[in-house]
């Protein structure tokens, strides 16, 4: 029932959909990059040449497969170019409106049995396919941070998926080498229903156990077996959104503990954003 991907397009070359597309070629499949400019879409695909590059250094790669890769993907700031696309993955600004508008193009552009992913992960996937005439083929691929290293892959079924749509994200998802789980389109999905909160508490620890930044991060790391400290990982997902995922799914909810902590709200809006920035709970 899965529909056979040889052409792919992933909108919004930001970290998450540089890191998509990464995989995309990776795996053997033409990739056509939309950004806004240029001058953000080079620079996007200089980091997945360097990544690959490094797995060559690393002989986790071979050279002509890399340039091979690197060749595969083709960058545009036209939606229109994106036409002979079988899926398309959407990464950009975690707003509704500009997603909303977004599908609304790729649907005047696509032909009608392409699939149309969102890599959203706060907002309702449902809301995003009500803005197209055919939110059958609307689904949810949600990537987790830094998505060439991270294994899971989540597929939202949302409202009116259809099974064809949903079974496609989900295969192509294994061909890029992922694990993907499958789930329906509530606040959060699956890992970020949990994980959010989470993170949420472990900020809020710092000022209630007067717990410096680098302890609780050894905590989390040493006594929990976190891969790293959740404020290392707050810097690497980046501040700005994960209050804005706070915030969409406090909204939600109104679960307390998905109130983004006043400490990120101050960060954020001093600029304070992570890795990506330069400065977060740690200095990069
Ligand atoms: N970004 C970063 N590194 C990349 C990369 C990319 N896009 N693509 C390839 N790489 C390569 C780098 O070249 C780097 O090697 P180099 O430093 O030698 O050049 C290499 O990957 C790093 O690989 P390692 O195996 O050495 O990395 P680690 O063993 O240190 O693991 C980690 C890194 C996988 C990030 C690990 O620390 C981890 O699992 N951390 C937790 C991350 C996590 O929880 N993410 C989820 C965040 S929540 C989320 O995303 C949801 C969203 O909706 C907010």
């Amino acid at each position: 029932m899965a529909k056979k991907i040889g052409k792919v397009g992933v909108v919004g070359l930001g970290a998450m959909g540089a890191g998509i597309a990464q995989l995309c070629v990776e795996a053997g499949v033409e990739t056509v990059g939309r950004e806004v400019s240029m001058e953000i879409a080079e620079p996007a695909r200089d980091r997945i040449a360097h990544f690959l590059q490094r797995k060559v250094d690393k002989g986790l790669l071979e050279q002509g497969a890399r340039d091979d890769a690197v060749g595969r993907l083709t960058l545009t700031t036209d939606v229109a170019d994106l036409a002979g696309c079988d899926l398309v993955i959407e990464a950009i600004v975690e707003e509704l409106g500009p997603k909303q508008e977004l599908f609304a193009a790729l649907e005047a552009v696509c032909a009608g049995d392409a699939v149309l992913a969102t890599n959203t992960s706060a907002l309702s996937v449902t809301e995003i396919a009500s803005a197209t005439a055919t939110p059958e083929r609307v689904v949810g691929m949600h990537f987790f941070n830094p998505a060439p290293l991270m294994p899971l892959v989540e597929i939202i079924r949302a409202e009116l998926t259809s099974d064809s749509a949903f079974e496609t994200a989900f295969a192509f998802g294994e061909k890029l080498g992922k694990h993907p789980i499958r789930c329906h389109d509530t606040p959060g999905f699956v890992v970020n229903r949990v994980l959010i909160p989470v993170l949420n508490d472990c900020i809020r620890v710092l000022d209630e156990a007067r717990v410096s930044v680098e302890d609780l991060d050894a905590g989390l790391k040493h006594g929990a077996g976190w891969p790293m400290g959740p404020c290392e990982l707050v810097d690497l997902v980046g501040i700005d959104v994960h209050v804005h995922a706070s915030e969409a799914l406090y909204e939600k909810t109104r679960e307390p503990r998905m109130a983004a902590p006043p400490r990120l709200v101050a960060m954020r809006n001093a600029g304070l954003l992570g890795r990506k920035s330069g400065r977060g709970f740690y200095t990069y």
